[in-house]
């Protein structure tokens, strides 16, 4: 069977660490290993909770920006935003009648996000999982790169697509497999080692972001938290401790290497000099990216053509199988 990659991120605030280091660069590798893959900027997930029109614009160009300048090239791979391709809303309905109310209660990522305000969160917020597993499903995707957060939507994606086509006693639509990869598939807060980077962090100083220049990259990792002690042996004293754990998992993705192979040269070391090491390599390696990403959004016309034209594409790739998935289910004309 022929591999196909979708994933999707949403064009909320900025780019960080951990969307490069949990997704961004698994993308990039999966296309040029020659797999067909199509990425998306998911407008539609990002107002489930609100966004300020102009800035949603702002950040789905953001977004296509950091894509390409992380190396995903528009010619090969296929980049859009979710809202022009109107078959990912269609078959979302279809599914919101296959999936059962109690598998959405079961997800935690809208427990998190809609926290005390449950009465208050958007029908929207609560039904994200179901318009993900359409995403993936209307281009019939084998292979999701995401980071571990993602793994229970994804579980959720297989049974939706198990159960229709149970339902309809057909075998449709693929059971997707995730590709979460890596050493950095949760890359933390800078400030506190038990939660995870996000963009909606409201501490500037727990993320790096894809687009900060050098002498903020060095602020941040200066000002990280970590404890007095030196970098450990073994993994299982690196574990004990999540600071260090996430500050050598993020040094061990950015060189290539594993843990392990980080703490064979740094064991015993303090952490001044682990962190001067750390911001160099940072440095580095999201400096280009992040002054192409510059480059770029300066010049709204490229990436706007080349998500007119991802979205086009895409558009053609989706059209038999929604037409399909309605014939399946009855709809007349279909
Ligand atoms: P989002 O920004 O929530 O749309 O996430 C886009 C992609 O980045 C998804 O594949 C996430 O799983 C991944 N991601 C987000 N935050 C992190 C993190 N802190 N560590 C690793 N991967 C992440
Ligand atoms: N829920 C994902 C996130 O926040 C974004 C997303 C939407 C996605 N649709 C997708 C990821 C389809 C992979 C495949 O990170």
């Amino acid at each position: 069977m022929a591999i196909r990659i979708f994933s999707g991120v949403q064009p909320t605030g900025n780019l960080h660490l951990g969307n490069y280091l949990g997704a961004i660069r698994n993308f990039v590798r999966l296309q040029q290993d020659g797999n067909e893959c199509l990425y998306c900027m998911v407008d539609m997930h990002a107002i489930t909770q609100w966004q300020d029109p102009k800035e949603l614009t702002e950040a789905t160009r953001m977004v296509a920006a950091g894509f390409i300048a992380a190396g995903i090239d528009p010619k090969r791979s296929i980049i859009f935003n979710q809202s022009r391709v109107a078959a990912h809303a269609e078959l979302a309905w279809i599914f919101n009648c296959v999936a059962r109310l109690g598998w959405l209660n079961r997800m935690t990522q809208f427990k998190e996000k809609a926290g005390k305000q449950r009465e208050n969160a958007s029908v929207g917020l609560y039904d994200y999982p179901v318009l993900m597993a359409a995403d993936i499903l209307v281009y019939k995707a084998t292979h999701v790169p995401v980071g571990e957060d993602q793994k229970q939507h994804l579980e959720l994606t297989r049974d939706i697509a198990q159960k229709f086509n149970n339902d309809f006693g057909v075998d449709f639509f693929p059971i997707t497999e995730p590709i979460i990869q890596g050493e950095a598939t949760r890359v933390m807060s800078l400030r506190d080692g038990t939660k995870k980077m996000s963009k909606s962090d409201p501490s500037e100083f727990s993320r790096i972001n894809l687009t900060d220049g050098p002498d903020q990259i060095a602020d941040k990792i200066r000002r990280a938290k970590t404890d007095p002690l030196p970098l450990p042996e073994t993994l299982t004293d690196l574990e004990a401790r999540p600071e260090a754990d996430n500050l050598v998992g993020i040094y061990a993705a950015l060189s290539d290497q594993t843990r392990e192979q980080v703490l064979t040269e740094y064991s015993g070391k303090l952490f001044s000099e682990f962190k001067g090491a750390l911001t160099d390599l940072a440095v580095g390696r999201l400096g280009p990216i992040g002054s192409e990403m510059q480059r770029l959004v300066a010049e709204p016309a490229y990436i706007d053509a080349a998500l007119e034209n991802g979205a086009e594409r895409a558009a053609a790739m989706a059209a038999p199988i929604i037409r399909e998935a309605k014939r399946i289910v009855g709809f007349l004309g279909a």
